[in-house]
């Protein structure tokens, strides 16, 4: 287990389109997503995708379990999902705040579908298919934009909603992407 690095923007690698993986249940991808849930865990992360990492695959790990620091927030479960597939439920869009492991110390409001399907699979090659809402649909479309080399800047509207955490909220903590 090690928690790794985690490349900030400015990288070109997070800028790149990360390639599917082809063989499920082999040492070099437990290996991967290990470190990543460490990564994650140690940052205090609801989500990480492998090219955060320097690893330009297919993979992103997610989930949240409500706490003390967020006893608001939506549960998701603990989820591991590969080569994923996303198709959204209704054109209805929301805008929330986000922020990300690689664009530290800010957040910034970003539209999402409210409500998509998501496809995939997980370590072993079991098929993952869930309809998800809210938080949880918010969640694997900031990760799996990372597959295609775009981070939540990118998409926001209206720049007078990006700013530093601590002048934004201060005195609060949220969990990064
Ligand atoms: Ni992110």
């Amino acid at each position: 287990m090690a928690i790794r690095p985690v490349l900030k923007m400015g990288e070109p690698l997070l800028l790149q389109v990360a390639q599917a993986v082809e063989q499920f249940n082999t040492p070099e991808l437990h290996a991967l997503i290990q470190d990543m849930q460490d990564t994650m865990i140690a940052l205090d992360g609801a989500g990480l995708a492998a090219p955060q990492i320097g690893v330009s695959l297919r993979v992103v790990i997610f989930g949240f379990k409500r706490n003390q620091r967020y006893p608001d927030a939506d549960e998701v479960p603990f989820t591991v999902l590969i080569n994923p597939q996303l198709t959204p439920l209704s054109d209805e869009m929301a805008e929330d705040w986000e922020g990300c492991l690689s664009v530290p110390g800010l957040r910034g409001k970003v539209p999402r579908h409210t409500r998509l399907r998501y496809q995939g699979h997980d370590q072993l090659g079991n098929a993952i298919d869930r309809e998800v809402s809210g938080f949880h649909a918010r969640v694997v479309q900031h990760e799996c934009d990372h597959l295609q080399g775009i981070l939540y800047p990118m998409r926001i509207r209206d720049f007078r909603t990006f700013g530093f955490t601590e002048i934004l909220f201060p005195g609060r903590s949220f969990p990064d992407e």
